[in-house]
C-alpha cells in the first residue's frame, strides 16, 4: 500500500478529515483504550523550536503504544541539503535524500518542522525541504510546520471548532491579522483558512493594506468554499470592520509578501501596533471565541483580559493537538 503523507491540509479527503475528527473525539473521551502503534517509532526533525508540537507528538505515540526519537538539526542532526546535484561544500554535511532513506529503515513515520529563511519568498514557498523529506522517505511524512502550511494546527482548530459549535457551515470567522514584533510565516493562517473554508465557515480574513496572504491559497480557499452551500471567504483592511458579527476570532500574524525578508516589513509592521486584539475590539464580535495557535505575544497580539477571559479557547485548542495527533498517526502509521 503506498505511504500517505500530511503536508497540507488538502491532502485529506472531507470525509478523511471527518473520520478522523470522529476518532479524535473518541480518543479525547477514552472511548478507545487500545494501543495500536505498540512497536511502532516516530522521527520527529526539528529545523526550529517548538513547546505545543514536540511536547504533543511525543505524548501522542506514547499513549498509543509506540515511541518517539526526538532530533534537532544542528545539535544532534547534520545540517542538510535538500536541492539535488549540488556541490555540498558548504555547511551542510548530509543530504535530505541521505537523511531520509535511512531514517526510513528505522521508523515508521517521519515528522519535520522546517521554518522559513527569509531570503526571497518564493525560495521559502517551494517548502524544499519537507518535500524533499516526502519524496525520498518509503516510510509517512508529516508537516510539523513548514513555511506554507501548519497541518496539524488545523486539525486541532477544527476539533476545537466542532466542539464549540457543532456543524461549522455558515458559521463566521474571522482570522486577524495582529502585530507581531518580528516576521511570521503564513503557515497557520494558510491551513486555517484552507481548512475552515472545506467545512463551509464563512470567514473574514481582516489584515492591513500589504499584508495578504499569497494569491494561490485564497484561490484554493474560494473554491473550497464554492464546493460548500455555505463557505465564503471575504477580505478586509480595517480590524474593527472585519470583527462585525464574528462568532469566532483567530490571532495570527504572518510577514508582508511585497517587503518579504525586508527592512521595509519592519517599518511598515510598526505602524500597525493598534492591531492588538483587545476587549474594546472584541466587543464589535457577536461575543466571539478567541482562538490562537500559541506562543502569543500577550499584551502585543492579543491582550491578557481576552487570553485569560472566559471565550477563550487557546488552551483547549493546545490539548486539542494531542488528541488529533493521535488520531492521525494511528490513520496514517501501518
Ligand atoms: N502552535 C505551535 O505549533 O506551537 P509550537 O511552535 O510551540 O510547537
Amino acid at each position: 500500500m503506498a505511504k500517505r503523507d500530511f503536508l497540507s491540509i488538502q491532502d485529506l479527503s472531507l470525509e478523511e478529515l471527518e473520520n478522523l475528527l470522529a476518532l479524535a473525539t473518541r480518543m479525547k473521551s477514552r472511548r478507545t483504550a487500545s494501543m495500536p502503534l505498540t512497536g511502532k517509532t516516530l522521527g520527529l526533525i526539528f529545523y526550529n523550536k517548538s513547546l505545543r508540537t514536540r511536547v504533543s507528538f511525543e505524548v501522542a505515540m506514547e499513549q498509543l503504544g509506540g515511541q518517539s526519537v526526538n532530533l534537532s538539526v544542528g545539535l544532534d542532526l547534520w545540517q542538510t541539503e535538500a536541492e539535488e546535484g549540488v556541490a555540498m561544500d558548504g555547511i551542510a554535511a548530509e543530504h535530505v535524500k541521505d537523511a531520509a532513506k535511512v531514517m526510513s529503515r528505522y521508523l515508521d513515520a517521519i515528522a519535520v518542522r522546517k521554518f522559513p529563511t527569509w531570503r526571497s519568498f518564493e525560495e521559502d514557498r517551494a517548502d524544499r525541504t519537507i518535500r524533499a523529506y516526502a519524496r525520498y522517505a518509503d516510510v509517512p511524512v508529516i508537516n510539523l510546520e513548514s513555511c506554507t502550511e501548519h497541518p496539524c494546527q488545523a486539525l486541532a482548530d477544527l476539533l476545537t471548532l466542532r466542539e464549540t459549535t457543532g456543524d461549522l457551515a455558515g458559521k463566521k470567522l474571522t482570522l486577524a491579522w495582529t502585530f507581531h514584533p518580528v516576521p511570521l510565516s503564513m503557515a497557520v493562517s494558510n491551513s486555517l483558512l484552507l481548512a475552515a473554508t472545506r467545512f463551509g465557515m464563512d470567514v473574514t480574513l481582516a489584515t492591513p493594506e500589504g499584508y495578504p496572504l499569497a494569491d494561490d491559497v485564497i484561490e484554493q480557499s474560494r473554491q473550497n468554499a464554492a464546493a460548500t452551500s455555505s463557505g465564503r471567504v471575504n477580505i478586509v483592511h480595517d480590524l474593527d470592520a472585519g470583527l462585525a458579527d464574528a462568532q469566532f476570532v483567530y490571532g495570527d500574524s504572518w510577514i508582508s509578501i511585497p517587503h518579504y525578508g525586508t527592512d521595509r516589513d519592519t517599518e511598515l509592521r510598526e505602524r500597525y501596533r493598534s492591531w492588538c486584539l483587545d476587549t474594546k475590539k472584541m466587543q464589535h464580535t457577536a461575543n466571539a471565541y478567541l482562538l490562537h495557535p500559541l506562543p502569543v505575544r500577550r499584551n502585543v497580539a492579543v491582550t491578557d483580559e481576552v487570553l485569560d477571559g472566559p471565550r477563550s479557547l487557546i488552551y483547549t485548542q493546545a490539548e486539542n493537538r494531542l488528541h488529533a495527533q493521535k488520531a492521525l498517526l494511528t490513520t496514517l502509521i501501518r
